[in-house]
This record gives structure tokens, C-alpha cells and sequence, in this order.
């Protein structure tokens, strides 16, 4: 089948009365809570509660062969250059191979990677653990107890993502994250650091990021206040592929930890730019969430595509996105730990997945990666789920569930799970009319509010969520759920037939904010006449225009 006999497939059953409905799926089959759940290791996916019934199914998986999901994917894991348009591999999961283990996929072109992978994670084991047990000190000669890693987008969001996950009082370090250019991040960071114990690490791929390099040399000022400049240089690390431009910022090679530039910054977590991660949790513990990673990568590559959890839910995305136009996706863990997961998502997947062309340069002709938002629950519900449970387009929810908390507090996590497991309840059954109006009657309203309010109470049901569930949260864990949505990406990039692997879309503001800063200096350049207004208020709201 080709491609395009695929999509018109797919398109029919969209377009067929109540293809977007679920309820009935489940009265036409008692086995499909069993028959639509798949697991991969520790990961359970239950994709039950989605309009994808048995043909839906088939229309999807016949996409998959046409669109060659699982040839992308051996390419993939096989080191081919997937990333045509930057004209590289995308190798991310070389970093998770194991020492004297072959790689999932199995490709010569994987070997370069592999070698850099190892010799790059053998300093850092020897660094992580010389600086936890002291060899390695601060220029007082105090032990490092902080760590602080300066980067921003892919050299930020993994790191700190799965270190609140993960860190736990009892950790040796402390991580902290500092991303954002605005200054205002710095000053509230600063007073809970003691420059003497403090250890800086600058990461970014290409070292030249604007944000990045500002953050590094005001933080680099503030440890040269108290140690003097060659002091502040035994207290800074560089995590990067540009290793001159760590040189030149006076951070020597053998602080410098690199990897290639086949690894993209979303996918990067892995890699060097994981340092504070060990740092913070301590190197076994970021070797088992590698080896999460490295054994979902095992199970993408070996599932048949019918059980394949990446492939299953890139395929629900494409039904949700493609076949019933919902534009936006919210996920929501049930776990405080995972509060930054869903920017971690927002990044690996709208940075992949927002494309408006084919990698042949011709227009994509359906829509492509949705909007992905999300907050932990139950702060969701008190937040954007009246949206999500009313507004007319309805916007599926990944929920991700842990069943076993890592404090000792059973009853609140109960309470949790019963919020998660309610919410994915309600959006599917709803609530009709009739019985919000015979649900107000029994409690004696007068008929006149019964009209007046029970068209606002109605849900009308059948809206769409997946659940994720985890046994519990640990760094084994957290490696196979990073990996599933990384993969997620990969397959979507095929059925796309898109380029997930490359970031054009952030090239031009980077260039524009380039111009505009000596505007806003005062020096003369031309500006746009839709910004130089607002330049010329700034200035002199600023008392200097
Ligand atoms: O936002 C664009 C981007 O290039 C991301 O892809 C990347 O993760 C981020 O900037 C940071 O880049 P770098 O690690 O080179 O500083």
C-alpha cells in the first residue's frame, strides 16, 4: 500500500458518523481494556480510552508499513544520517550502550559515536565520583556540595527534568538549573550558593548560545569575586561539542566534557550535558537511567509494531492530530517528581515535530505535531481541565501514573491516583443531560434552575486520553519513559514524513534579537518598522531614549 492509499484510508474512517466516539468500543468489546493495553518493561501504555477501535487499528498500522516506520527506525538505530537536512546521524542512543555491549541496532556508522560515548562516560564516572568523595575540591579546598548547570533548551530540560524526578534529600549534591538570559533567575539563585563549594557547569553543544554564555560569565564574576579569577577556573566545567570556544571562555580540555554533534540538545540528557544529573544523584544511579533508555531502545527495536509502545503512540497522535483534527495535547503527570516532564516534552517534541514541510521541501499536506502543555495533576484540575472536560475541540491527555509513591504517605497517594483514574474516567463516560437533570431533582432544585443550569453541567464524554503507568519512579523507570516519547518523536517523523531531528524554526528570532540589541544600546542600526516604536518607548521608559 502507498502512502497516500494509507492516508485516504485513515481520512474515510475519520470521516465516517461517530468516528470520534469511544464508549461504544468498549460495549462492543468486553476484552478491550486488555486487548489495547501494551507493556514494554516497567512501562504499561493503556490505549483504550481512544477512538481507535479494531479498523481504526488496522488503517493505522497499514500507515505504519507504508510510511516505512520501522525502516526509519533500523536507520535510526543504525547510525544512517536521518538528519538529512543537517546531514547527520541522530545517535543519541550510542550513549546508552552499555561498556562491551553491542549497540541496539547494530551499524558500523555507530562506532565512532560508541567509542566518544564510552570515553566521554568514563571521565565523567572518574570526575563524578572524585569530586563526591573529595579528590576533587573547590580552590578553598572545600568540597563541592552544589552543582549549577548553566544552559538553556535541550542543555537544561533533560538535566532538570530528571533530577526533580529523582533527587532526593539523601543525594550527595545539590543541582541547580539556570536557564533563562533574564538575570532576575541569577539573582534568586545566587544567595542559596556559597562560591567555595560550588561547582558551575556550562552546557551547551555549540557554546555559543546567547543565553548560555551570559548566564556563564556572570556566574563566572560572581566565583572570581571570592576566589580570585584562577580560583572561579577550578570551580567551572564546560559540557560541549565546541571544544575551542570552551578553551577560549578559560575552561581547560580536561574539564571539558564533550560529545557529538550527532547527539540534538532535546536528546542530549544522555550524553556529557547529563553531568550535574550524576553529580546530583551519584553514577550508579545515572547508569541505571541509561540503561532504562538503552531498554526501551531494545524493545523499539524489537516489537512487532502491533506492540511496540512508541510506534502505538505516535499512532494515536496521528489519529488524534490527523484523523480528528485535535491540535493540542495535554500531559499530566500524577507526580509532583515529574513537574517538569511536560516541558521536557514540549521541547523534544514541538521543537521535532513543528514542521510545515517534507524532508523532499514540499508542503506537509496535514497537520503535524500538535501544541503539548501540561502540570502535574492534581494542579491540573484546579487549573485548565474545565477545558478540557468542556470545550468544544476536545484535547486528548497522556496521563502518567506511578503506583507506588517514593515517600510514606499512603493515603495522600491514594488520594492522587483516584484524582488521575477519575479524570481519565470522566473525560470518556461524561455525564448526559438527563442525568445532571435527575441528579439536580433528587437534590430538590426547583425546575426553573434545573434549565437555567443543566445544559453548563453536561460533559458530553468520549474525549480521548492514554495512560501511562509505572510501577514506581526511579531512575531505571525514568529512562524507559524519556526513551518511549523520544521514539514517539522518531515514528511520528516518519509518518510525517518530516525531519525530526532538526530546529530551523529557531534560527530566525535568534538572528533578529542579534539586530535589535544595539538598538536597545542605543547604537544606530535599522530596525524593522514594526519593532523600532517599541524600541524607542523601551528606551524611554528606561530614561534613556
Ligand atoms: O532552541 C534552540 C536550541 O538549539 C535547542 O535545540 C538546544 O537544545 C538549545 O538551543 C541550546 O543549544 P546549546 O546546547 O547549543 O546551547
Amino acid at each position: 500500500m502507498t502512502p497516500d492509499a494509507a492516508w485516504s484510508a485513515l481520512d474515510a474512517l475519520a470521516g465516517r458518523p461517530g468516528g470520534a466516539a469511544i464508549r461504544p468500543l468498549f460495549a462492543a468489546d468486553p476484552d478491550r481494556p486488555a486487548r489495547m493495553t501494551h507493556r514494554a518493561g516497567d512501562v504499561l501504555l493503556d490505549l483504550s480510552r481512544t477512538a481507535i477501535g479494531p479498523a481504526v487499528l488496522d488503517a493505522l498500522l497499514d500507515l505504519a508499513r507504508a510510511t516505512d516506520v520501522a525502516g526509519f527506525r533500523d536507520a535510526l538505530l543504525r547510525g544512517d544520517a536521518v538528519n538529512v537536512t543537517e546531514g547527520r546521524s541522530a545517535l543519541h542512543t550510542a550513549l546508552r550502550v552499555p561498556d562491551g555491549a553491542p549497540p541496539a541496532g547494530a551499524g558500523p556508522s555507530m562506532d565512532r559515536a560508541l567509542a566518544l560515548a564510552r570515553q566521554t562516560r568514563a571521565r565523567m564516572q572518574t570526575f563524578t565520583e572524585a569530586v563526591h568523595d573529595g579528590s576533587i575540591r573547590g580552590a578553598t579546598g572545600q568540597r563541592f556540595t552544589d552543582v549549577v548547570n548553566i544552559g538553556i533548551g535541550g542543555s537544561d530540560l533533560g538535566p532538570f527534568m530528571a533530577a526533580r524526578a529523582l533527587w532526593t534529600p539523601g543525594c550527595p549534591m545539590r543541582a541547580h538549573h539556570l536557564a533563562n538570559v533574564d538575570a532576575h533567575a541569577w539573582d534568586a539563585l545566587r544567595p542559596r550558593l556559597d562560591p567555595a563549594r560550588t561547582l558551575v557547569l556550562v552546557a551547551s553543544k555549540t557554546f555559543t548560545t546567547q543565553e548560555t554564555m551570559t548566564n556563564a560569565a556572570l556566574v563566572r564574576g560572581w566565583l572570581a569575586e571570592s576566589l580570585g579569577d584562577a580560583g572561579a577556573a577550578t570551580h567551572l566545567v564546560a559540557l560541549s561539542t565546541n571544544l575551542k570556544a570552551a578553551a577560549a571562555f578559560g575552561i581547560p580540555a580536561e574539564r571539558v566534557f564533550g560529545f557529538s554533534d550527532t547527539v540534538g540538545g532535546r536528546f542530549s540528557v544522555w550524553s556529557a550535558i547529563g553531568l550535574s544529573l550524576a553529580l546530583a544523584l551519584g553514577w550508579p544511579e545515572f547508569e541505571r537511567f541509561l540503561a532504562g533508555a538503552r531498554a526501551m531502545d531494545e524493545h523499539f527495536l524489537s516489537a512487532p509494531l502491533e506492540a511496540n509502545l512508541p510506534v502505538l503512540l505516535a499512532l494515536a497522535e496521528v489519529w488524534h492530530v490527523n484523523g480528528l483534527g485535535y491540535p493540542a495535547r495535554a500531559v499530566l503527570p500524577y507526580d509532583e517528581r515529574l513537574a517538569r516532564f511536560p516541558a521536557h516534552l514540549q521541547q523534544l517534541e514541538m521543537e521535532s515535530l513543528g514542521k510545515a514541510v517534507r524532508i523532499d521541501g514540499s508542503p506537509v499536506p496535514r497537520g503535524t505535531g500538535p501544541v503539548v502543555f501540561g502540570e502535574p495533576g492534581t494542579n491540573a484540575q484546579h487549573s485548565f481541565m474545565q477545558l478540557i472536560h468542556q470545550s468544544p475541540t476536545p484535547v486528548p491527555v497522556d496521563f502518567i501514573l506511578v503506583a507506588n509513591p517514593g515517600h510514606a504517605h499512603p493515603d495522600s497517594h491514594r488520594k492522587l491516583l483516584a484524582n488521575g483514574l477519575a479524570q481519565a474516567e470522566a473525560l470518556l463516560v461524561g455525564r448526559s443531560e438527563e442525568a445532571v437533570r435527575a441528579e439536580m431533582a433528587a437534590a430538590g432544585a426547583p425546575a426553573a434552575r434545573i434549565d437555567q443550569v443543566a445544559p453548563h453541567r453536561v460533559f458530553t464524554g468520549d474525549r480521548p486520553s492514554t495512560v501511562i503507568l509505572l510501577p514506581h519512579l526511579d531512575p531505571f523507570t525514568l529512562g524507559q519513559l524519556v526513551a518511549l516519547y523520544e521514539h514517539k518523536v522518531a515514528c511520528l517523523g516518519a509518518l510525517w514524513g518530516i525531519n525530526p531531528f532538526d530546529q530551523w524554526g529557531v534560527e530566525l528570532g535568534k538572528q533578529l534579537a542579534a539586530h535589535i540589541l544595539p538598538a536597545l544600546e542605543g547604537l544606530d542600526a535599522e530596525q524593522d518598522p514594526t519593532t523600532a516604536p517599541l524600541i524607542a518607548r523601551i528606551r524611554q521608559l528606561q530614561g534613556i531614549g
